[in-house]
C-alpha cells in the first residue's frame, strides 16, 4: 500500500469515528446582515473583527504607509522601514504594562519560540495538562524536561513541585518554568494563577530568578481588566520580573499575530539570536502591523469599554440562561455538561465564589506574592493592591462548553445551526478523550435575542433528548457510541 492509501485510510477511519476535520464555511451574522446563522463559535470575543471602526482605523494607517510583506525574515530585511516593528513593540509595552516586546507572527510561533528557546537543558517546565498544542510543540523542541500537572489543579502542581525538589536532580542553577494559560480556551475557565505563583515560591522566591512564569494570555487580552490588557495586567503579575507573557491578537483584539512581553531585555535579544521562527521565517506584513495598530486604536478609544461592559452583560446572561435548563449539569469543575448523569437531572449549584467559569478578580489579586502556603484556597474579601486596579466583580468566562456524549455533539452542533446559531464541535482529539463538547462563545455584538434563543434552542434540544431517552429506557439502553472513558483530562497529546 503506497503512502496515500495508508493516508487516505485513516483519514477513513477517522471519518468512521466521527473525528474527521474538514473545512466549512458560514456567514455568521456579524459578518453579513443578510446572514441568520448568529456568532456564538469565533474567537472575536468583542466583535472587532467584523466592526467598521476596526476597518476605518485600518485604512487611515494603511493609506498613509506600507502595506506589503516585509519580505523577510526580521533579521535580514523584514525590519526595514521607518522602524515600524519597533514602533509597535513600543506601543504594546504601554499597553500590556511591560518592559520588553517582540512580536511574532502568530501565537503560535510566539509559543514555539518561547518554550523552545528559554527553558534550557536541566531545566523543568511544569505545564498544565490543558495548555494549547502550541506550547506542546515548543516543548517538544526543548531541551528540558517536562512534566503535567493536573488541569487548574494547584495541589498537584504542589506535590510535582515538591517531587522535582526533593528529587536531588534539580541542579542549584537549574531554573523551574509554570506554563499556564489565563483562560483556556476549549473549557473557558481561569488558571489560579497567583494561586500557583504562591505555591512555587516556597520553594524559590521572589527574585530567585529560577522560577519563571510563562502565561498564555491568547484568550484574555481585550476582554479582561479595565484597559482590556489582559489578567496579568488586571491582577498586577505583570509587574514581576520572573512572569513572561505571550498575548496573541487573533482573538479579542480581532487581528492577527502575537507578541512576547518581558522585563528583561536579555530575555529578548536571546529570543531573537535563538529562536528558529524568527530567525528563519518571513516577518510579519506591513498590513498587519498597521492591524494590530488600528485594533488598539479601537481598544483605547470609549468603544473598548462599552465593547468590553456588553460581552460582560452577554456572557451573565447566557450561563444564566443555561444553568436553569433542566437536564443541564454543571460539574464541580464549573463546566455545564448534557451527558446524562445517573444520581440527578439539576445542576449542581457550586458555593459563591467556588465557580471556576467566573474570575473572581479581587480574591486572586490579594494572593499574589503572599508566602500562605493554603495556596489552593483563595482570601475572600481582600482589597486590592494599587498594581492591581481590577473591578471588584466576578467576571463571567465567554468560553462556555456544553460537554455532551461522543455521539451527540456533532448533532447537537447541527440543530443549533439549523436554529440560527453557529457553534461547532469539538471532538477528540483536539480535546482530551470523553471531554467532547460543543464549544459556545458569546461575543459583544450577540443581541440579547439572540443569547435568549440560544439558550432556548438548547432547552429545546435536551427536552427533546431526555423524551427520546425516556421512550427508549427498557431497550438496549446504554449502547452509547462514546469512545471508552479514560483518566486522561491530561496528556500530552490531547490538543493533537
Ligand atoms: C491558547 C492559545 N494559544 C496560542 C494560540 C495560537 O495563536 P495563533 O492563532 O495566533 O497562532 C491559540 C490559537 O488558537 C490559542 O488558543
Amino acid at each position: 500500500m503506497g503512502i496515500l492509501d495508508s493516508m487516505a485510510a485513516r483519514l477513513k477511519d477517522r471519518e468512521a469515528k466521527a473525528m474527521l476535520r474538514r473545512f466549512s464555511i458560514f456567514q455568521p451574522s456579524t459578518i453579513s446582515s443578510t446572514s441568520n446563522l448568529a456568532d456564538f463559535s469565533s474567537n472575536d470575543y468583542l466583535s472587532i473583527a467584523t466592526s467598521s471602526s476596526l476597518k476605518d482605523a485600518f485604512m487611515r494607517r494603511a493609506s498613509a504607509g506600507r502595506v506589503g510583506g516585509s519580505t523577510g525574515s526580521r533579521l535580514l530585511d523584514g525590519n526595514n522601514g521607518q522602524g515600524e516593528m519597533e514602533h509597535l513593540e513600543a506601543r504594546l509595552c504601554r499597553f500590556f504594562d511591560a518592559e520588553h516586546a517582540l512580536l511574532c507572527p502568530s501565537g503560535w510561533e510566539a509559543n514555539v519560540s518561547l518554550f523552545s528557546t528559554v527553558p534550557q537543558p536541566g531545566d523543568v517546565v511544569l505545564y498544565d495538562s490543558l495548555v494549547h498544542a502550541s506550547v506542546h510543540d515548543g516543548m517538544r523542541r526543548s531541551r528540558a524536561h517536562c512534566v503535567a500537572f493536573k488541569h487548574n489543579d494547584v495541589r498537584d502542581f504542589e506535590r510535582q513541585m515538591d517531587a522535582i525538589v526533593s528529587s536531588g536532580r534539580l541542579s542549584p542553577k537549574a531554573n523551574v518554568f509554570l506554563a499556564v494559560e489565563t483562560l483556556y480556551s476549549m473549557d473557558g475557565d481561569y488558571a489560579p494563577l497567583p494561586q500557583l505563583i504562591a505555591a512555587a515560591r516556597r520553594h524559590f522566591p521572589a527574585g530567585s530568578g529560577r522560577f519563571w512564569t510563562l502565561v498564555d494570555e491568547a484568550h484574555s487580552v481585550g476582554v479582561h481588566g479595565a484597559t482590556g490588557a489582559g489578567i496579568c495586567q488586571m491582577l498586577g503579575v505583570c509587574r514581576d520580573p520572573e512572569v513572561m507573557r505571550v498575548c496573541t491578537f487573533g482573538k479579542g483584539f480581532g487581528s492577527s499575530g502575537a507578541v512576547i512581553l518581558t522585563r528583561s531585555s536579555v530575555a529578548r535579544q536571546y529570543l531573537i539570536n535563538y529562536a528558529r521562527p524568527l530567525i528563519f521565517s518571513t516577518a510579519m506584513p506591513h498590513a498587519n502591523v498597521h492591524l494590530i495598530h488600528a485594533s488598539l486604536d479601537v481598544l483605547e478609544s470609549e468603544e473598548g469599554p462599552a465593547r468590553r461592559s456588553r460581552l460582560h452583560v452577554n456572557c451573565g446572561m447566557l450561563r444564566e440562561e443555561l444553568r436553569a435548563i433542566d437536564g443541564l449539569q454543571e460539574d464541580e469543575e464549573g463546566l455545564l455538561s448534557l451527558q446524562p448523569r445517573a444520581e440527578s437531572s439539576q445542576a449542581s449549584k457550586l458555593p459563591a465564589g467556588g465557580d471556576p467559569m467566573w474570575l473572581r478578580a479581587v480574591c486572586n489579586a490579594a494572593a499574589i506574592g503572599s508566602d500562605d502556603s493554603d495556596a489552593g484556597d483563595p482570601p475572600s474579601g481582600s482589597s486590592l493592591t494599587s498594581t492591581a486596579p481590577s473591578p471588584p466583580v466576578p467576571l463571567p468566562s465567554p468560553i462556555m462548553p456544553l460537554l455532551t456524549e461522543h455521539a451527540s455533539t456533532r448533532p447537537l452542533a447541527a440543530f443549533l445551526q439549523s436554529r440560527g446559531f453557529l457553534v461547532r464541535p469539538i471532538t477528540y482529539p483536539t480535546v482530551p478523550l470523553g471531554r467532547d463538547r460543543v464549544r459556545i462563545c458569546v461575543h459583544s455584538d450577540n443581541t440579547e435575542e439572540q443569547v435568549r434563543g440560544l439558550a432556548r434552542a438548547v432547552r429545546e434540544w435536551t427536552t427533546r433528548e431526555s423524551r427520546m431517552r425516556g421512550s427508549n429506557r427498557g431497550g438496549d439502553e446504554q449502547q452509547q457510541q462514546q469512545p471508552p472513558q479514560t483518566s486522561a483530562r491530561a496528556g500530552r497529546e490531547s490538543r493533537l
